[in-house]
């Protein structure tokens, strides 16, 4: 006599192998239970079919990873598959069209929502669709930042960093926050669905579609950046065109214009407009700037950076101030900034001033100690920092910040700070010996070189407050300064970033005694 389990693997021998005679039909016709254990059987020698492009795959979502991307289960005959697809929320079943699989990790297109979450909302962003700007427009505010506590979770627990997260501090304005944007020309242009034929594909100007490096989506309008600029990349985009100016080939490196990046002062309302080119071409940029002006008096400086490098950045060789000073004037925690087109600034003016806030209450300053703030922009730490202790000094890379940061503390009347210009690493040997009692970093996306952690776990500093606007890389360096006796024991993540997966996270550490 059979055992329930040899009758049920017999049945799916069975089922099997008319799947496999009968194709579709026969699938189909199969009792679903017995299905599930057909599919799932080892059976040797028969070769199981994997999910391949295009397939329509089932699935169970989550979570949301730190790309945004909600990640899920879905059963399929050869066996259970990761998938991670866009636009899909925790807690939701939709129908996914396989694009990629490599091993039992599949990546997908959202087809259908089968059972929707109760946090889907509606993206306000007419692009969100094909832009890659934003991640989250589909979740209601409060989901992101709770997505956003439990993304800080994740990435700190996979490096065995052992702190409770904090609540995410979440940002006033949802919307329209940024105060500074980065668009980019290009040959390419993103074509949406839909949209007419004979469209001129040759002239764009806007942001990336996603994974599409390319090509460029001409944006209309982005609710996330303040509203003047959407005026003043419409004019950029209608005055080159009408004056026949060509895009920056990405492939071939060769055209003029590469980027527009805009600034927007909070506090005086001062734009600033920075134009990459490839070359300086007065005789091209001097009327196409003339006639940007004239139809934008609200652009109170504008800067030529010059980039003929292969390199996609905004930032140029070298800069050439048009129109007015070359900065704008930005008030931060109480404290007045000189923003040059070069310099680091908070991109969230409003949200950053929280960001200040908590990095001071972790500093736990009682008015003597000496600060180092390394990676320090601009001084936007490092100023609100001097005001509550004996001396802090900042080092950062980018000479204009520097002259930047010491302008602003001249302005601010702020005399106890000095600055390096140059790389962390660099200035770590040639400091000799570092007298410091508390120690501030806020590195880029990519955190801290590995030779710097072991610098800086060596520090006789008794406190390190970490400013991270990546929450894997700040996990990897505290895993990293853990043998030289640190531990976190603070996480307070703040977001700057709505309606995208990222998210600023202060972290204090202490030095084990
Ligand atoms: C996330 S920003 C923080 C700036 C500043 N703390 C603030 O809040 O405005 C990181 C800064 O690190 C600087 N930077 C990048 N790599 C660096 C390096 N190797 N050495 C020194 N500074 C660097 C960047 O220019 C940028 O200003």
């Amino acid at each position: 006599m059979r055992t329930p389990v040899a009758e049920a693997y017999s049945m799916a021998t069975n089922c099997a192998s008319r799947t496999m005679s009968c194709g579709a039909h026969g699938r189909r016709s199969l009792p679903e239970p017995f299905l599930g254990v057909a599919l799932r059987a080892k059976m040797p020698g028969m070769q199981q079919r994997k999910p391949k492009r295009d397939d329509r795959l089932e699935v169970e979502v989550e979570r949301v990873d730190e790309r945004g991307l909600g990640v899920g289960r879905a059963e399929h005959e050869s066996g259970e598959y990761r998938v991670a697809l866009r636009r899909a929320l925790p807690g939701e079943r939709v129908a996914a069209q396989v694009l990629r699989r490599r091993g039992n990790k599949i990546e997908g297109r959202l087809l259908e929502v089968l059972r929707a979450s109760a946090d889907r909302t509606s993206p306000p962003c007419r692009h969100y669709g094909s832009c890659g700007g934003c991640a989250l427009q589909d979740m209601s505010y409060a989901a992101q930042l709770a997505t956003k506590r439990e993304i800080c979770e994740r990435a700190l627990a996979a490096e065995l960093v052992k702190v409770d997260v904090e609540p995410v501090i979440g940002s006033a304005a949802a919307l329209r926050y940024r105060n500074k944007m980065d668009f980019t020309f290009g040959t390419r242009r993103w074509v949406e669905p839909g949209e007419a034929e004979g469209v001129q594909r040759d002239f764009a100007l806007g942001l990336h579609p996603r994974e599409q490096f390319r090509k460029v989506l001409d944006v209309e309008a982005c609710e996330i950046q303040p509203q003047p600029f959407d005026a003043i990349l419409a004019s950029a985009r209608r005055i080159a065109l009408e004056q026949g100016l060509r895009a920056w080939d990405l492939v071939k490196h060769e055209g003029l214009l590469r980027h527009v990046v805009l600034r927007r002062s909070v506090a005086t309302g001062e734009i600033l407009m920075q134009l990459t080119t490839s070359s300086e071409a007065p005789e091209l940029v001097g009327p196409y700037v003339a006639a940007l002006l004239a139809a934008h008096p609200e652009v109170t400086t504008l800067v030529q950076a010059i980039n003929s490098r292969g390199a996609t950045v905004a930032m140029g060789e070298r800069e050439l101030v048009l129109h007015g000073s070359g900065s704008i004037r930005e008030r931060l925690a109480g404290l007045w900034y000189r923003v040059s087109a070069a310099s680091f600034f908070q991109t969230n003016t409003a949200r950053a001033e929280k960001l200040v806030e908590v990095t001071l209450e972790e500093a736990r300053l009682s008015g003597s100690e000496r600060v180092l703030d390394l990676y320090c922009g601009a001084g936007t730490l490092t100023l609100p920092l001097a005001r509550h202790t004996a001396h802090v000094h900042g080092v950062e890379l980018v000479e204009a910040a520097v002259s930047d940061a010491r302008r602003n503390a001249e302005e601010n009347g702020i005399g106890n700070v000095t600055f390096s210009a140059g790389d962390v690493l660099a200035w770590f040997g040639s400091a000799g010996a570092i007298e410091c009692d508390v120690a501030v970093v806020d590195p880029p996306r990519a955190g801290l070189h590995p030779k710097v952690v072991e610098l800086l776990a060596r520090i006789p500093a008794r406190r390190m407050v970490y400013v991270s606007c990546h929450i894997g890389s700040a996990a990897r360096d505290i895993a990293a300064l853990a043998p030289a006796g640190w531990r976190a024991t603070r996480a307070r993540p703040v977001d700057l970033f709505p309606q995208t997966p990222h998210v600023e996270c202060v972290l204090s550490l202490e030095r084990a005694p």
